[in-house]
């Protein structure tokens, strides 16, 4: 890879916060009900490309991957109620200060408060980067011996004062993020998340897929990439992701028919997928709106 791929996610993202940029959006239907009480600036800095929202229940903790502007973090803090509470998680300060920014004024409306965003790398959910921040300003490094010292830290942390602690999480939801993370991360990226989900847990993620692989030249493009293209998963492999790590029923839920774009031939589109940490017993309630027959007639 010739350029830095982070760093280029950091900026576009960063510019997103601060100016709404329509061509990272990827046109999604929310149920309406939710965005009442969701102030127009989240509602527009929206850059998903699915919606995981619709898969939570009352009482479960969430953990939101990319959390952005928050626009999915506020609307399961509705869903999750006032027993449940949502976790987003941004590594781009100004979109964790955008979310923030309507914080109390949504709490007041809603009457409780549930939401919380933190700083932190979704490939690397143990390490707190605030606290890795603050210890840098009074640390800094200046030679191999204290950049020894820097990862001793930042191991001690990550054993000692997990951000997202093993088996915490209820539902792990992403939308339009797990693209974006460098392909040498992306399989610590799924023992991530199979690690924070407890035991009964699932993920359900929205996320961009192609249908070939991709030439050199575009996964070489930093535009491309942080417009959620190069690191496009190839969908059969999307899927064989979840199932490396250990995931159970690994299914689609939602898929664009039509692809969102094509470049050189190749079909981009949306598809929002659903795993389960260990497979769900038999009498485990029916907890998505995908059942197949009217809720009455449920068994
Ligand atoms: C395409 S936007 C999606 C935002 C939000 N999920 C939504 O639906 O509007 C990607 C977001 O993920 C964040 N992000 C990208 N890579 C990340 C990483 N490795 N760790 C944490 N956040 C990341 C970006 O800062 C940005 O806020």
């Amino acid at each position: 890879m010739s350029y830095d791929i982070e760093k280029s996610v950091l900026e576009r993202y960063e510019a997103g916060a601060k100016e709404h940029q329509p061509s990272l959006c990827c046109p999604t239907e929310y149920d309406s009900s939710f965005l009442e009480i969701i102030p127009e600036e989240i509602i527009a800095k929206d850059y998903g490309c699915g919606d995981p929202t619709r898969y939570v229940n009352e009482g479960e903790t969430v953990l939101d991957l990319g959390s952005g502007a928050g626009k999915n973090c506020y609307i399961i803090a509705q869903k999750v109620g006032q027993n449940g509470q949502v976790i987003g998680v941004d590594f781009n300060d100004e979109m964790l200060n955008l979310s923030r920014k309507y914080q109390e004024e949504i709490s007041d409306k809603l009457g409780y408060q549930n939401t919380n965003f933190i700083k932190g790398k979704i490939q690397d959910l143990k390490l707190p980067l605030d606290k890795v921040e603050l210890w840098l300003k009074n640390n800094p490094i200046n030679s191999l011996e204290q950049l020894r010292i820097f990862e001793a830290k930042c191991d001690r942390l990550r054993k000692e004062e997990p951000l997202i602690k093993d088996n915490s999480i209820d539902v792990v939801v992403s939308n339009c993020v797990l693209n974006l993370v460098k392909p040498e991360d992306k399989e610590q990226l799924f023992d991530e998340i199979y690690r924070v989900l407890k035991t009964e847990g699932k993920a359900v993620i929205s996320d961009i897929v192609c249908d070939r692989d991709l030439t050199l030249e575009m996964i070489n493009d930093p535009e491309l990439w942080s417009g959620c293209i190069s690191g496009a998963f190839r969908e059969d492999l999307f899927i064989k992701m979840f199932e490396n790590v250990g995931f159970n029923q690994v299914e689609i839920l939602a898929r664009q028919t039509e692809p969102w774009q094509v470049i050189n031939g190749i079909e981009f589109r949306s598809v929002t997928v659903k795993a389960y940490k260990e497979k769900p017993k038999q009498n485990k309630k029916i907890d998505d709106n995908k059942s197949c027959c009217p809720p009455k007639s449920c068994c």
